[in-house]
Order: structure tokens, then sequence, then C-alpha cells
């Protein structure tokens, strides 16, 4: 285990080293943040998000709870949708889940865990949106991939349900929404392809909240 008073000796050395790299570092650091990129992810210790997309500070705003979920009373999450897609006009919303997810694994657990139920419940949710397809992987290990997979899907809608990104992408054809999986075992992020354009188009049927469908459908 790293010593506690280790950390600050570590912070003056990556203020060191960030300096000897790039004399400005610090200039950069202390200016407005005008980052492209909203990313959403778990609180997964090994899933730190700059690291693992090669970003630096101010590149990407970031937002981890368990399990990358996209609940729309939790006013934490919605708040940094909102800014990120409102005030900081990011061009990119990236949901990204992780294969071995200990909170997917938790929520199909039959367990009392507690304050996590109502928060776990979302993926028990997403398991019987897609129950026909997950009852069908025999193999334990697979099923529980795909369930991490479909949750990023499902997060991936609740992102595009919100005002914040139906209103911004009518107005400037930005934010696009991504959904993502990094796999512990190599370190890569896998695409899962997620089709923003048809999905917005899908969920604007039920929860369009700015008119646009019915103008549309006026012309
Ligand atoms: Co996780």
């Amino acid at each position: 285990m790293i010593p506690y008073e280790q950390l600050f000796e570590n912070n003056k050395k990556w203020v060191a080293d960030n300096v000897a790299k790039n004399a400005d570092f610090l200039d950069k650091l202390s200016r407005d943040q005008t980052p492209e990129y909203l990313y959403i992810g778990c609180s997964d210790s090994r899933v730190p998000a700059n690291d693992i997309m090669g970003l630096e500070p101010g590149e990407v705003f970031v937002h981890r709870n368990v399990a990358n979920l996209v609940v729309s009373i939790d006013m934490n999450v919605m708040s940094v949708i909102n800014y990120a897609v409102r005030h900081l006009k990011v061009k990119h919303v990236i949901v990204c889940g992780h294969y071995n997810c200990g909170g997917v694994k938790a929520a199909m657990t039959p367990t009392d865990l507690g304050i996590l139920n109502p928060w776990l419940r979302n993926i028990r949710d997403v398991y019987r949106l897609h129950e026909e397809e997950l009852d069908n992987i025999t193999d334990e290990h697979a099923k529980y991939n795909r369930l991490v997979e479909l949750n990023v899907y499902e997060q991936c809608l609740n992102v595009i349900k919100t005002a914040a990104v139906q209103e911004e992408y009518i107005e400037s054809g930005y934010p696009r929404v991504h959904g993502w999986v990094f796999d512990l075992k190599t370190g890569l992020l896998k695409d899962l392809q997620f089709d923003f354009e048809a999905s917005l188009k899908k969920i604007q049927k039920l929860y369009d909240l700015t008119g646009f469908m019915k103008a549309q459908k006026n012309k």
C-alpha cells in the first residue's frame, strides 16, 4: 500500500514532471476549461478516465458512479450532462462501461444490498429489457459481459432522453453520443458502435422534449 503521506509527494512530482515536459503546463491548467468530451464511466479504481484515453487535464469532463448509470432523477449526473452539454458545449458524450464490473455483478445477485438496491435495480431493468437475448447466453461470463454492453447501450439512450442533448443537437449538430466498454484484461477500449442518429430518432418518438418531431411532421 502507498502510505497516505506519499500522495502529496506524488502530487509535487506530478507538477514537476509536467512542468518539465511543458513549461506552459500551469498556465494552461489555470485557464478556463474547454473540454470537447464528456466521459461517464464506472467508479471502479481500475478504469482511470484520462489515462485510458491519453487525455491531459482540461481535455475531458468526467462523471463516474457505480456501474456508469444515467438515471433521470439523479441530480448529480443530470447536472453534469446539463453543464457539459449546454455550457461547455462538449462535442462527444461517452458512456464507458467495463467488463467484470462489480456493480453489474452485484446487481444480479439475489441479496439485499441496502442503499445499493435502488441504484443497482436499474441494471436489473436493463436485463428485463433484453431478457430474451441474455437468457439465451448459457455461459455465465459471456452473459455478464453482454449485460455490461447492454447497460452501456441503455445508458446512451438515457443520455439522449435529456432535453440538453436533444436541444443542443438540433441547434448545433452536437453532441454525439458514444458507447464504449473497457477491457481490464487487455487495457483496450471497445467501441460498441452506438448508432446515435438512429437512436435519437427512435427515442424521440416517445421522449421528444423539443417539439422537433411534431414540427417535422407538420412540415
Ligand atoms: Co464497474
